[in-house]
């Protein structure tokens, strides 16, 4: 198809009736930044149906992974949720986006805050070596209104802390905090409300944020991204804007799908 280039689907995996994610083949000339995004579809009636996801896996990776809503009458995910493997896909040649670490000022504690699918550029970012040599502790926050939505639970408390080369710099850096709103669960609330209580930082042992040593990058839906930068904005946090660095950097998990 003009303009794009055809991956190929490698697995699929499902995790609830409405989640799922996929791992591709990858050009090797395939550069992209950890946290980016890119255009990915199908040809549908002739015609490619494209719409934007973050890539999920690290750019050291030789494969590329996706993690997205199923939408029953969503254009693209009502028909991309029957992908399996061996199965191609469109895939656009620019990736880009906002979540990379370049575009935050230097500090000491950097904070990944997401609802739903806005998980899936963090999943990239918590791969990164790069993460954890500049900063002293990563907190990976994911809302979710039901605990059978917190994918990735045994890549983030299993596999990464046992993994050859990030294992220790996941040890001793990085906290995850999931939480639910909907059933009961060890951690429970809305992101805004857990910040703004002070409760999430308490939990993990760390002070409230400061201008100095805290840094943000936030994905969600819009109405989460309205209220959680509107809270850091509250407490003096700084977008990133325009190429100049920042406290802050946001991007919509992309759901309508
Ligand atoms: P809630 O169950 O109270 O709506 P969604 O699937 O609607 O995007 O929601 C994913 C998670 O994000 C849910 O736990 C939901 O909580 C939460 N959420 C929804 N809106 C906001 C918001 N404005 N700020 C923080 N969290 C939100």
């Amino acid at each position: 198809m003009a303009g794009f280039d055809t991956v190929d689907v490698l697995s699929v995996h499902h995790w609830t009736d409405n989640l799922f994610s996929f791992k591709t083949s990858r050009d090797p000339g395939f550069r992209f930044k950890n946290g980016h995004f890119i255009m990915i579809g199908l040809e549908v009636e002739g015609r490619p149906l494209m719409r934007a996801y973050s890539i999920a896996s690290p750019n050291h990776e030789d494969n590329l992974e996706f993690y997205s809503i199923k939408v029953a009458d969503g254009p693209l995910t009502s028909r991309l949720q029957n992908i399996r493997e061996g199965d191609q896909i469109l895939i656009s040649r620019k990736p880009t986006g906002t979540l990379v670490l370049d575009h935050l000022l230097p500090g000491r504690n950097l904070y990944l805050l997401s609802t739903g699918t806005g998980l899936a550029p963090f999943i990239s970012i918590i791969q990164d070596p790069e993460t954890y040599e500049q900063y002293d502790r990563v907190i990976l926050t994911h809302g979710c209104r039901w605990v059978r939505e917190l994918a990735y639970q045994s890549l983030i408390n299993e596999e990464l802390p046992n993994h050859e080369y990030l294992g220790e710099l996941v040890r001793e850096k990085l906290i995850y905090y999931p939480t639910v709103t909907r059933e009961p669960f060890r951690n429970q609330g809305r992101l805004t409300e857990l910040m703004d209580s002070g409760k999430l930082f308490a939990d993990i042992g760390l002070p409230q944020p400061d201008l100095q040593n805290d840094r943000f990058m936030l994905c969600g839906s819009p109405s989460m991204l309205k209220d959680l930068t509107a809270l850091l904005d509250r407490w003096g946090f700084q977008e990133a804007r325009h190429g100049d660095q920042g406290h802050y950097v946001i991007e919509r998990a992309f759901v309508e799908k």
